[in-house]
């Protein structure tokens, strides 16, 4: 038989190997570092202020548009001290859209600018998303204070339409802009990107399948400009020109010097952002309201489009 003081020293000896046990737990690194950046105690990569980015997006109503903003919206929600301009062309706001925005949860502003009347007739080419741009344009010269002192600090705009795809790694280089920066966009006219040529390191011209007769053949995708030099610029803002809206507003920014410049995207050896074009849907047949006024299809259809029939 085992005697009652063997059970206490073995009891006493289990004791003393859990508390041992327990005691090494807490001080392994990796869980302290847990209790310590949970109570605050160590600095953490998002106690560094980065600059600002202002990311203007036009959007308009059609079957994709929830869609497409979802996909942008989410690869947004990555990247930190962000404003997403979502500017729609119409007149009225959206409740879709608006909801679309709350439940993605980026930071945003959403507004209206409608395409006015006299281009909306027009036969052919339209100037899409440019009233929606220069509202955000106006939007940042409004809002943002200027700050000579540190210029960096008031941040870096770029235009993103909703249909395009983003590497979240473009957004980290822009956001050090100092003036203005150009990079690669992928899937573009038919030569499949368009580009700055650069020979040497310097600056040799633009590859683009439509160079047309401008001086920056580039695509919206493919530049990014700070707000400080912006400000330098109050005349600056895009023409209703199909086809020359980037340029023109790039013309409206003179005078951008060389020096001015910055390649990026390893000195435009990569792609990091796609024009990628979504194919177009009909819009859906419309809902016979005298069948399904009760079920959950209405607020169904009305995500890809706003009619119904009755
Ligand atoms: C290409 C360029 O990538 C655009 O930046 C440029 O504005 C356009 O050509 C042009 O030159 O018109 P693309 O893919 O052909 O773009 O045009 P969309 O994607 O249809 O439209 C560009 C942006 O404007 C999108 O964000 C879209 O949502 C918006 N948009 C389009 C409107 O706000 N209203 C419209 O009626 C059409
Ligand atoms: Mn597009």
């Amino acid at each position: 038989m085992i005697s009652r003081k063997y059970i206490l020293i073995l009891a006493g000896l289990i004791i003393l190997f859990y508390t041992i046990a327990i005691n090494n737990i807490l001080n392994n690194d990796q869980i302290s570092f847990i209790f310590k950046y949970k109570s605050n105690n160590i600095l953490s990569q998002s106690s560094i202020i980065l600059p600002p980015l202002y990311i203007i997006t036009p959007t308009f109503r059609r079957p994709e548009q929830l869609a497409e903003l979802t996909r942008l919206g989410y690869t947004l929600k990555h990247i930190k001290n962000l404003l997403w301009l979502v500017i729609e062309d119409s007149n009225e706001p959206s409740k879709l859209v608006i909801k679309t925005l709350d439940r993605i949860k980026v930071p945003y502003i959403y507004l209206q600018s409608p395409m006015p009347d006299i281009y909306k007739k027009k036969k052919g080419a339209k100037p899409r998303g440019v009233a929606n741009r220069n509202r955000g344009l106006k939007w940042l010269r409004d809002n943002i204070k200027n700050n000579t002192e540190n210029s960096q600090m008031m941040g870096v705009f770029y235009f993103a339409d909703d249909d395009n795809t983003y590497d979240i790694s473009l957004f980290e280089e822009i956001r050090y802009t100092k003036k203005v920066s150009f990079f690669p966009v992928g899937l573009v006219t038919k030569l499949g990107v368009s580009s700055p040529i650069l020979k040497n390191g310097k600056f040799d011209g633009w590859y683009d399948g439509w160079i047309g007769k401008r001086k920056y053949a580039v695509d919206m995708a493919g530049f990014a400009v700070s707000v400080s030099f912006l400000f330098q610029r109050p005349t600056a803002k895009m023409p209703f020109t199909p086809g020359y809206e980037e340029d023109g507003f790039l013309k409206s920014l003179h005078p951008i010097n060389s020096t001015d410049i910055e390649y990026l995207a390893n000195k435009c050896t990569e792609i990091l952002c796609w024009h990628t074009q979504t194919k177009k849907n009909n819009n859906p047949t419309k809902l016979i309201l005298n069948k399904y006024k009760e079920t959950n299809l209405v607020e169904l259809t009305k995500m890809l489009i706003n009619k119904t029939e009755n």
